[in-house]
């Protein structure tokens, strides 16, 4: 198929703590990946996304980076990557890490060289601002905790701008010592193989140096959903320019959180931006054919004039699994499947969604996260009780709920399990150049339902989606036989023109 691999790939996220655990320690490592990656190539994914696995201390679960150029020890070393990327390269699975630009760990060497005077060389390395103790610069909110997103340091006697917690202070991207140091950390990964980045909120890099107000109407969101800055667009230009002098088609994938998708749109750039951008408003969307009719148009009317190629996503780590939050019902889970792959655009998978995981419930006693994640990061059961294929049975988080059926050993010896559901469909869409990449028509069909006509040159496909607890009768010009079915039923077969309730359809012209 012609054009670049990311247009027709299917990119599956790794959260290292919560995916295996190979040194007993209780939290995921590389080495606990790497001896996965047989699933994920039987899965039949075609890249991952692993979440930071670089030096940190963890305040934000590796989000608050200490070294953009080493493994943290709780993952392993450089060589356990090293090993790791050789091994999925061989399996034809791509590999993207997750930079993380806007801000650093307060432990990073940098920040401890910025804070220890307002004379230091890498003061402006950060945003500081003067002012007195008791009011913070601007009313830009932090995420996660209620408060200013500024911290007051009583040693210098300035404010530091952090748009998340106060220990991942921001970097100052208006300093051009900050954007070749961070060019620099691309490279040091791009020269070991790496296939691209995932780059976290990188919309908020570029910000407004008068560093006004959000508008009073604004002012109760964290300002990392609002920074929408111009200045944002050419450093992405030249990180573009930076991965662009490297051969293959390595990819860059932005965290862009701004609503709606007309505002998503700019970071693509002319082809010179971001080659991809994720798109948050449908993953709230909730289960109901209108919303998601909504969602579609909203997303073709934002991305297609700037020929923008788009990425849908139901799970990640920072979000109830969409399983928990459509319900609970298995054959939601299973429908939604269909509908997230059989969307135009880049889809991405949150390691757990193929067995139909829900989020686990965290007893106070075993919060960990000062966002309250926790329950979406709860580690992948691999097999039975007791210690669920980790090398250490009490992991960081609890195991999701009903893990002892739930679990990659057990779904996997049950081809009608939701596990296979996801592979069937991998595995067909990888061999149909209408699925992968092909235009999309909506079709008239009744209330409650969905359907959409995936067009190449090759035979079309439709994509039926009942939405509703009814059975519908969904008539369709022309005969199609049914290629996938949500409840894997009447796979095979001619379509009857019906749908049980809540089940989805891949037919086939
Ligand atoms: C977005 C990431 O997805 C989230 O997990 C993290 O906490 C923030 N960015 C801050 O880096």
């Amino acid at each position: 198929m012609t054009g670049p691999w990311w247009k027709s790939a299917v990119v599956y996220q790794v959260y290292p703590r919560s995916f295996c655990d190979a040194n007993g320690d209780g939290v995921g490592d590389l080495e606990g990946l790497r001896e996965h990656l047989d699933h994920l190539e039987w899965l039949g994914v075609d890249a991952i996304w692993i979440s930071p696995f670089f030096r940190s201390p963890m305040r934000d679960y590796g989000y608050d980076v200490s070294d953009f150029c080493d493994v943290d020890p709780l993952f392993g070393t450089l060589e356990d990557f090293d090993h790791l990327l050789e091994d999925a390269h061989a399996r034809g699975l791509r590999v993207l890490l997750d930079w993380v630009p806007n801000h650093t760990s307060d432990r990073h060497p940098w920040f401890r060289e910025a804070r220890a005077s307002r004379d230091s060389a890498k003061r402006s390395w950060y945003v500081w601002r003067d002012g007195s103790p008791d009011r913070p610069p601007n009313n830009w909110r932090a995420a996660f905790r209620e408060g200013p997103s500024w911290t007051w340091d009583a040693a210098t006697r300035q404010w530091y701008l952090h748009l998340f917690l106060p220990e991942q202070p921001d970097l100052n991207w208006a300093n051009p010592a900050v954007v070749a140091a961070m060019h620099d950390t691309l490279r040091f990964w791009l020269d070991r193989g790496v296939d691209g980045f995932r780059m976290d909120v990188v919309h908020c890099i570029g910000k407004d140096p008068a560093l006004p107000d959000a508008p009073e109407e604004l002012a109760r969101l964290p300002w990392c959903a609002l920074n929408d800055h111009a200045s944002t667009h050419g450093l992405l230009r030249d990180i573009r320019g930076v991965i662009e002098a490297y051969p293959g088609e390595r990819v860059m994938v932005g965290e862009v959180v701004l609503f709606p998708a007309e505002r998503v749109a700019p970071y693509y750039g002319r082809e010179d931006e971001l080659h991809l951008c994720f798109n948050f408003s449908p993953l709230w969307a909730p289960w109901e054919a209108e919303a998601w009719r909504r969602q579609i148009a909203d997303t073709e009317r934002a991305l297609d004039p700037v020929g923008a190629w788009p990425t849908w996503v139901l799970s990640n780590h920072d979000n109830p699994r969409h399983r928990t939050r459509y319900g609970g019902a298995e054959a939601r889970a299973r429908a939604a499947a269909l509908l997230l792959l059989g969307l135009r655009g880049t889809p991405f998978l949150y390691a757990g969604e193929e067995l139909g995981l829900e989020d686990a419930a965290i007893p106070e006693a075993r919060i960990r996260d000062p966002g309250g994640r926790d329950g979406c990061r709860a580690p992948i059961p691999w097999e039975g009780p007791d210690a669920y294929g980790w090398a250490n049975g009490d992991p960081w988080l609890p195991w999701p709920p009903d893990a002892a059926r739930r679990n990659a050993r057990a779904l996997g010896a049950d081809p009608r399990s939701i596990l296979h559901l996801y592979r069937r469909l991998l595995t067909l869409r990888r061999g149909v150049p209408s699925l992968q990449r092909g235009a999309q028509e909506m079709l008239a069909v009744p209330d409650g339902v969905l359907a959409w006509r995936r067009t190449s040159d090759a035979e079309p496909w439709i994509v039926v989606v009942n939405f509703s607890d009814a059975e519908q009768r969904v008539p369709l010009e022309g005969s199609f036989r049914v290629a996938a079915a949500s409840d894997g039923r009447s796979e095979g077969t001619a379509y009857s023109g019906r749908l049980a309730p809540e089940q989805a359809l891949w037919l086939r012209g």
